[in-house]
């Protein structure tokens, strides 16, 4: 069965839903563990409630960052490699170590509304500050420049005059749990 290590530094709703995608048997692949950059974040409990190995990696330098995460991810060999809310860099080592094997999933339709700084309700706010009317979610390619690689697939949703940011986020969050269970499945076949 093919492996996959999921990175995350937040709630880990994204996660969950590939924990339930899994569950549900429309995802045919184990889970070989998730790694964080925080301590006491959600998707730890998500990974507790089920039983996946977790590894925090909250080492400020970034050396050994680096090289703790090379360790893992040698250690666990996963086919596929998905940033989940994961808000670090991904060190350029791990990107050429593991070509055409990590994805990201952003909340927005890049090329609009990416790069550095460009992520959370920040995302969200400026969508409807450019008085766009849809927005929706992108999981692309992890490359060296933030939210810059290689597009996969899009999920679009409406933008209401009515949105908060908040509310906005929301939609695109429930469009986010739907595109990348389903963009894994087409990866791993
Ligand atoms: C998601 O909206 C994801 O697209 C975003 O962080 C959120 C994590 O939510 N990622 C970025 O902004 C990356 N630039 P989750 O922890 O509930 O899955």
């Amino acid at each position: 069965m093919k492996k996959l290590v999921v990175l995350a530094s937040g709630s880990g709703s994204n996660f969950q839903a590939i924990i339930e995608a899994v569950r549900n048997n429309e995802l045919n692949i184990e889970i070989a563990g998730l790694i964080t950059n925080r301590d006491g974040i959600g998707a730890i409990e998500h990974a507790k409630m089920n039983r996946i190995p977790v590894n925090v990696i909250n080492d400020t330098d970034w050396d050994d960052f680096k090289l703790k995460l090379i360790d893992q991810l040698q250690k666990w060999q996963p086919d596929l490699i998905v940033l989940a809310g994961f808000l670090k860099k991904i060190p350029p080592e791990v990107i050429t170590g593991f070509p055409n094997k990590i994805i990201n999933i952003h909340p927005a339709l890049l090329p609009k509304f990416g790069g550095k700084g460009f992520y959370g309700l920040r995302v969200h706010e400026a969508v409807l500050k450019s008085g766009d009317t849809i927005s929706g979610c992108t999981v692309h390619y992890v490359n060296n420049e933030y939210d810059r690689g290689r597009m996969i697939e899009q999920k679009e949703v409406p933008v209401l005059p009515s949105d908060s940011p908040e509310i906005l986020a929301k939609r695109v969050l429930k469009a986010e749990h739907e595109l990348l269970p389903s963009v894994i499945k087409k990866l791993i076949t």
